[in-house]
């Protein structure tokens, strides 16, 4: 008898487990229950959220770094240990199954990769296709719009990701539709921002495309994103929706948003490995978005011909149960309880520094655990770049700098569920330093 290899020893993939005809993903993830936080039963996001052992807890989940405050998390996630775990032997597994697996088990692994994304966005399968991150999902949803031509117009604000203002002014340009820049202020509330968007859209009867951020890159501000596109329905304007930074910051359904179309990252805060986007695209909605150059769908009813992602990161699509486990077992609503608390902490002082602005929300709808700061009447990049290095190198404090926003740069504060309330303590500490 030749020697075969077996298909199923994906499903080895922990060493020497019996794993019968499950998959690996969902095999693994009982594997893994116990090995989850679990919150305390009788306690509230809002009271949990300055529960400092619960989340000394979740710390020891993940493998820090020493040395540096890291409050530079809006980059990317980090994998928690099990997650990172998972996805090691699903390496290991597919570097030694190759063409074997990706060819025969991948593809129901992969189907179930995008239930689980599906489920916790609170969509069916059909309307979710995985992408390498949410800019291939957002530039896909944007070049091939074809609803647009040149007695129209669209836009897109200070707010949004540079990439993706840079796209909407590339579809503006390549269909001769104008392009309408709305710069909001350095700190808005939800009524501000909805009527900015409202007066916009009053003032340019000519719109049909818009840009939607949920939560900037920026300053961690959140759109209210569900009124605006009702405002945008009205008026027969199409919306995009980038939705990069905030699955996993703030817990929601994308149905909570109402909006057709939008770009998610799992690498962000729902903490899987990199190279995993999706694209949200809702049952129905595909006419006016082509399929990939060279794609076909007649009927307009498969998204997966709106991406062409081609060979991909097996493992990493493998580990998405995991990450999505992880933090569910957290909880969504106590994770984006936990960060805004952490925010609440240096923002609140921050406010009473006569020396520091602080950007991003005006009211707390607007605001996630991301903010940003700048020394008062300092917003140029040297200004910026030059206070992120103090920080750095006096106060021991990582950030960054962003310099998209109309009003100017800023230094951006991103904390994880694992920085303690003490770390943002040394940063409060250091704002006030700051004046002299
Ligand atoms: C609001 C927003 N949109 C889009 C992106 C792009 O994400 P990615 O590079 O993972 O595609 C980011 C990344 O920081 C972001 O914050």
């Amino acid at each position: 008898m030749p020697n075969t290899p077996s298909l199923f020893s994906r499903r080895d993939i922990l060493g020497g487990l019996v794993l019968g005809t499950a998959t690996l993903t969902t095999t693994r993830l009982n594997a893994q229950n116990s090995a989850l936080p679990k919150p305390p039963e009788k306690t509230d996001a809002a009271r949990l959220a300055q529960d400092e052992a619960f989340w000394h807890e979740v710390a020891g989940y993940y493998d820090r770094a020493d040395g540096i405050v890291n409050l530079e998390h809006g980059y990317w996630g980090k994998m928690a240990k099990p997650v990172q775990d998972h996805y090691l032997a699903a390496t290991e597994m597919v570097n030694k199954q190759l063409s074997f697996y990706a060819r025969k088990g991948y593809g129901s692994d992969a189907r179930e990769a995008v239930a689980r994304v599906a489920r916790s966005l609170g969509v069916d399968s059909d309307e979710i296709v995985l992408t390498r991150n949410a800019t291939e999902s957002i530039h896909n949803l944007i070049r091939q719009y074809q609803s647009i031509g040149p007695d129209d117009a669209l836009l897109y604000a200070d707010v949004d990701y540079p990439s993706f203002q840079q796209t909407m002014q590339w579809l503006a340009d390549s269909s001769n539709a104008q392009a309408i820049v709305l710069n909001l202020p350095a700190r808005a509330s939800q009524s501000h921002l909805l009527e900015a968007y409202t007066r916009a859209f009053d003032a340019n009867p000519a719109l049909k495309l818009i840009l939607l951020t949920h939560v900037s890159n920026q300053h961690g501000l959140v759109l209210p994103v569900a009124q605006i596109a009702e405002q945008a329905r009205q008026r027969g304007i199409d919306v995009i929706c980038d939705n990069a930074q905030s699955w996993g910051l703030l817990d929601y359904k994308i149905t909570d948003l109402k909006v057709d179309w939008a770009g998610f990252n799992l690498h962000k805060w729902i903490g899987s490995p990199v190279g995993v986007g999706a694209l949200y695209m809702r049952r129905g909605s595909l006419d006016k978005i082509q399929p990939y150059p060279g794609e076909a769908d007649p009927d307009d009813t498969r998204i997966s011909t709106r991406v062409h992602t081609a060979t991909s990161n097996f493992a990493a699509i493998l580990t998405v149960p995991s990450a999505l486990d992880f933090h569910e077992s957290i909880g969504g609503n106590n994770k984006e309880a936990r960060l805004k608390y952490l925010r609440r902490l240096w923002t609140t002082e921050a406010d009473s520094m006569e020396h520091i602005e602080v950007l991003g929300g005006a009211d707390e709808a607007s605001w996630t655990g991301m903010a940003s700061f700048r020394l008062r009447g300092q917003n140029s990049a040297a200004q910026v770049n030059a206070l992120q290095k103090r920080l750095e190198q006096d106060f021991g404090i990582f950030t960054v700098a962003r310099y998209e926003l109309d009003s100017g740069a800023c230094i951006r504060v991103t904390p994880q569920v694992f920085t303690s309330s003490d770390e943002i303590a040394q940063l409060t500490d250091a704002l006030k330093r700051l004046k002299v």
